[in-house]
């Protein structure tokens, strides 16, 4: 057996694979569709101060090998939150991260202070500075790396668990934003959030998409993700989680080796729920055909040509 270990900042994972935020609801809904207690950990929907409702349908299109959305951070809020799921967790082995949206940095901080002051065994926090369908918050923040450094370092002083930021790929040098965050003290950086995107119905001539704009993630962003990664990755020395087109071991493999620490499967979630325990299982079997090891030897040992 290969040795599918990771740590991203203090906590030992036991293996590479999470899903991402938005794809696996709170965490334990899926579990009537899905074993998600071999996960490697589970990273929640973003929540936010109050409830939202989202954006107004229709907010999630499919795509030549991916998918776009607008949803609009639609989540029951951090004070249902706290209430009803965490307590389910107490059940869950899988590790949870908690990924938090907010409008302002007031509002980040008082999230996350009404999480830690409620007893949970969460394991650490994915910021959310990154959502490209709402007019307040979220990217205004992921595009400027000042507002990144204070944000990251205000919300530091709050938790000693991880402290994970989400980064945008709608950015000019998404490497300069990881540096903000890991200079305000982020324990580790996850790429990437959706790209900007647009779907138009010719026939109505409508935009398949409410507001216009959506997210795209799935297969047609892997190259733009890998990408990124490995320029974060070649500027910071904290961990990375790659995100963007994962469907299977081989891609695993390729963020690993431009230098991932662990990825987060997302759009192939609504295909199949159980992905994530078949990408596990493949990439056992990858790595030991090919004498592979560890994945903590494979990080970022993609070479390039000189
Ligand atoms: C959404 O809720 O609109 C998607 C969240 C995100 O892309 O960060």
């Amino acid at each position: 057996m290969a040795d599918l270990g990771t740590k991203i900042g203090i906590v030992d994972f036991e293996n590479p694979i999470f899903v991402a935020s938005g794809t696996y609801g709170y965490g334990t809904e899926v579990s009537e569709l899905a074993d998600i207690n071999d996960l490697g950990a589970i990273v929640t929907k973003s929540i936010t101060r109050y409830p939202r409702e989202g954006n107004p349908p229709p907010r999630i299109v499919e795509t030549p090998s991916g998918m776009l959305n607008s949803i609009g951070l639609a989540n029951i809020g951090v004070e249902a939150y706290i209430e009803t799921m965490i307590p389910l967790y107490e059940e869950l082995k899988t590790p949870i991260i908690m990924n938090i949206a907010g409008s302002t940095e007031a509002e980040y901080c008082e999230i996350l202070e009404m999480t830690e002051s409620a007893s949970s065994n969460i394991a650490g926090y994915e910021i959310n500075i990154s959502c490209p369908n709402v007019k307040a918050g979220g990217m205004e923040f992921g595009v400027d790396c000042d507002l990144t450094e204070q944000l990251t370092s205000r919300l530091r002083k709050l938790t000693e668990r991880l402290l994970i930021m989400k980064l945008s790929p709608n950015v000019t040098d998404i490497a300069a934003i990881g540096i903000a965050a890991e200079r305000g003290g982020a324990d580790a950086l996850s790429a990437i959030n959706t790209l900007v995107g647009m779907s138009i119905d010719t026939t109505n001539k409508e935009s398949n998409i409410h507001f216009g704009f959506g997210g795209l993630s799935g297969p047609a962003i892997k190259p733009v993700g890998l990408a990124c990664v490995h320029k974060v990755y070649q500027a910071v020395d904290i961990p990375l989680i790659g995100i963007g087109g994962i469907t299977c071991a081989n891609d695993v493999l390729e963020y690993v080796l431009a230098g991932a620490a662990a990825v987060q499967v997302g759009t192939a979630n609504y295909r199949d729920p159980d992905v994530g325990n078949s990408i596990i299982i493949e990439l056992d079997t990858l790595l030991d055909k090919n004498n592979m090891g560890s994945i903590l030897n494979l990080i970022g040992k993609v070479q390039l040509g000189s």
